[in-house]
């Protein structure tokens, strides 16, 4: 993996396996809700203390070698409303829009209609010749008749007859199938694949805090964790007397009325982010923006993703976010699509999120940073040492800016569960091996980095007598307060050797004659085969070394 498989096949195995349950299932399911079974679970906790740890507690040094200064928040689902108000999202995701990357026109998604001749057969892989639907805005004759024009002229072009009348369908069900969207020519153009998936579509989730649904009291669950580090920027600058640059590290749900949740997990409308929000002087982030850049692509590579299956990306000016002043996006092979998909955003935020803040709070006072340090390191240069002093002086704009200023951000943004399921991905793995008897039988395992794996050893006695099961529970026990192990005694050592390659458990761990004479066990490597024989007192360290 990954190479193109059955997304229903693949989402079965998870679910028979304990690692991925569709919501509420009993009921017929939820779209765009997702439930975590006991695998699933552990291997999305590995995955988020991973990240905690690797970013938060223990980054690598910066750029220039220096320490980075890194804290955590844990702020709440509903904020104040005027949170989204000022972050643009309130006015920003009301309807859901499509952009024509060749117009450069924006359409509400469900105010756009498509000619469809073919409407019985245009699914996905049908042998249909009209390969073209054509958008036109509903209720606009003109913009009907340049679509049924354009219509005639590629049937014409096809050699083609046109049924006499012509389907009209909307949009957003024409789209419900990412496929179909290549088909589609927009109002204002003449070839087709130039719209873009609707974006924003009822983004936030609207709910009432407090006993009267009134508008007073109208809040929206976060769309993003983002928002509730920028509001809490003084407070944490006051609590920690950090200075700049410093980084504010938070994981959460995040919830979206996503218009078309897909792709098993991909697109959930509740999903857990982890994202930091790095703090600095303007004139230093381009700097940090490569630096978190580089990082974060790193990061993946470290956990066990195969670089060729890593695609960092380049935002074009036309695809950026209204906040951004450059993003890339880290993108993955997803066996489920031809096209990489995107992993994590970094985003060069610029000083949108505390320039709005500060304007809309009020409170601009709170928002201005004053570096200490750079202002006590020019103190040659001045007469006062004063900074209230020398702004009497009138000195010019650029120089104030050097020590009062709105800093900038770099956003790295990443989603646990879209790399829970990259990770299932890149770990299914179909092999052959010999059974008990020598001869070739299909495995499957999940090569999950040891650090993620959800179990990290099995404990299996051979045999269920001569001392071996209370020898190996003993060794389970001992093993239990510091590693996720799994002690399994039921049926032939080969079953369960395979039950636990399934699980991606790297080392399984046998209990045989040998050791009850001389306390040695086998440790048997889930991806390589081979079985070690080690002295029981030294397995601990044998998993600790290959977790670390
Ligand atoms: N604060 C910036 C922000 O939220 P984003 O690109 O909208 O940026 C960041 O989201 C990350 O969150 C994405 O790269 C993705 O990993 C994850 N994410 C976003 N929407 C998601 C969804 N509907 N389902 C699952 N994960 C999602």
């Amino acid at each position: 993996m990954p190479t193109k498989i059955d997304m229903a096949k693949f989402a079965k195995f998870c679910k028979d396996m304990g690692f991925i349950y569709q919501s509420s299932e009993i009921y017929g399911g939820i779209n765009g809700f997702w439930d975590y079974g006991p695998l699933g679970v552990e291997l999305k906790k590995n995955i988020k203390d991973a990240w905690w740890q690797d970013m938060v507690r223990n980054p690598p040094p910066g750029p220039d070698g220096q320490e980075i200064r890194m804290v955590g928040l844990d702020c709440s689902i509903i904020m104040n409303p005027k949170v989204w108000v000022a972050s643009g999202h309130a006015a920003g995701f009301q309807d859901p829009m499509v952009d024509c990357k060749e117009s450069k026109k924006r359409y509400r998604a469900d105010q756009l209609d498509v000619l469809h001749p073919a409407e019985a057969d245009h699914s996905h892989g049908s042998d249909s010749q009209f390969k073209r639907l054509f958008a036109f805005t509903k209720g606009d004759e003109a913009s009907y008749k340049a679509a049924l024009k354009k219509s005639q002229q590629y049937a014409k072009q096809i050699s083609q007859k046109l049924p006499e009348s012509l389907p009209v369908l909307p949009l957003v069900k024409v789209i419900a199938s990412i496929e179909q969207l290549v088909y589609v020519v927009g109002p204002d153009v003449e070839l087709p694949g130039t719209l873009t998936e609707p974006r924003a579509f009822n983004l936030m989730f609207s709910t009432h805090a407090g006993a009267i649904e009134s508008d007073e009291n109208l809040a929206y669950l976060r769309p993003e964790t983002a928002q509730g580090i920028f509001v809490n920027y003084r407070n944490v600058l006051d609590s920690t007397r950090l200075k700049l640059p410093f980084g504010i590290a938070q994981t959460g749900k995040a919830f979206r009325n996503e218009i078309n949740p897909r792709n098993f997990t991909f697109r959930s409308r509740e999903f857990e982010q982890m994202e930091i929000e790095f703090f600095c002087h303007p004139d230093e982030s381009m700097k940090w923006y490569e630096y978190w850049r580089d990082l974060r692509k790193r990061w993946y590579s470290t956990l066990g993703i195969r670089s060729d299956n890593l695609k960092p990306r380049e935002q074009g000016k036309d695809e950026l976010a209204h906040y951004s002043i450059g993003t890339t996006d880290i993108e993955y092979m997803f066996p489920f699509s031809d096209e990489p998909q995107e992993l994590e955003g970094v985003a060069h935020r610029g000083s949108f999120d505390l320039d709005a803040h500060a304007k809309h709070s009020g409170m601009a006072e709170k928002f201005a940073y004053f570096d200490e340090d750079r202002w006590n390191a020019d103190a040659g240069s001045r007469t006062t040492n004063s900074f209230k002093e020398w702004m009497k002086s009138n000195p010019p704009a650029e120089q104030i800016a050097k020590y009062q200023f709105t800093p900038h951000v770099i956003e790295p943004s990443a989603g646990a569960d879209r790399f829970t399921l990259a990770v299932l991905c890149e770990a299914y793995t179909e092999d052959k091996v010999p059974d008990a008897k020598g001869n070739e039988e299909t495995r499957v395992v999940m090569k999950f980095h040891p650090r993620l794996a959800p179990i990290k050893a099995a404990i299996f006695p051979l045999v269920n007598k001569d001392g071996m099961p209370e020898k190996a529970m003993a060794l389970y026990r001992s093993l239990k307060p510091h590693f996720n192990v799994f002690f399994d005694d039921k049926g032939a050592v080969g079953r369960r050797y395979r039950r636990q390659d399934e699980a991606g458990t790297p080392f399984c761990i046998t209990i045989d004659g040998q050791t009850m004479q001389d306390d040695t066990v086998t440790i048997r490597d889930r991806d390589t085969l081979k079985q070690e024989r080690v002295k029981i007192g030294d397995v601990k360290s044998e998993i600790e070394k290959a977790l670390s």
